[in-house]
């Protein structure tokens, strides 16, 4: 059976949510997220940076926050399934160290097996580089372009037992010209995230 969204607590600017946002790369998301929270009154706030790889670019903007950060590499376990588990697992064990009530994934490139979803679904958030349905999966802007779209954009969703098929809270738009190629296409969405998400996140920690 598939388990419900259980939302989390409502936010507010008094007692905003905690957040942990989970990176992999440059981390131009968290950085949008930070930037945002300290120039807007919102009902949550990053409390917790987590990175699967040591080399995450992201890592240095929640130093610079002043915010407790992580590498979390995959573990040495030949067995894959063990690993993802073992893998995920001290994830968890962070999260709940931190007191954590809201999981964002910002470009984290893990796809979270269905024992994790099932802890955190309705507390789970991703964003990903497509109007969803369309483009699913790691190589949305080079299947947009394959394809020929003159639209295309970015989806906030809630994170289910599938890949990029939960919930959806909020699309935006962004056009594809004839020229782009994919890093083009794909700093022209990421603006758009850079927008749509903080705003999303808003708009779910306080309903
Ligand atoms: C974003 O476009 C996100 O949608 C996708 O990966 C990119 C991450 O960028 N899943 P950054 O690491 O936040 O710069």
């Amino acid at each position: 059976m598939v388990d419900s969204y259980i939302p989390p607590r409502r936010g507010s600017i008094d007692d905003p949510l905690r957040i942990a946002v989970l990176i992999s790369g440059g981390g131009s998301g968290l950085l949008a997220l930070l930037n945002y929270q300290l120039t807007n009154p919102s009902c949550h706030i990053v409390e917790l940076v987590i990175s699967d790889s040591d080399a995450s670019k992201g890592l240095h903007y929640a130093t610079e926050f002043d915010i407790p950060s992580f590498a979390i590499e995959l573990p040495d376990i030949q067995d894959k399934h063990q690993q993802r588990i073992f893998h995920e697992d001290m994830v968890q064990e962070k999260l709940i160290e931190s007191k954590i009530e809201l999981v964002v994934m910002s470009g984290y490139m893990r796809i979270l097996t269905p024992i994790f979803v099932k802890k955190w679904k309705g507390r789970l958030v991703n964003i990903h580089p497509s109007l969803l349905p369309k483009y699913p999966g790691a190589h949305a802007h080079r299947d947009a372009l394959k394809d020929g779209a003159e639209i295309t954009g970015c989806t906030v969703h809630l994170v289910d037992e599938g890949v990029d098929t939960g919930e959806i809270l909020a699309q935006s738009e962004v056009p594809v010209f004839a020229t782009d190629t994919i890093e083009i296409l794909q700093e022209r969405v990421k603006k758009a995230e850079h927008l749509l998400y903080p705003k999303t996140l808003d708009y779910y920690c306080s309903k």
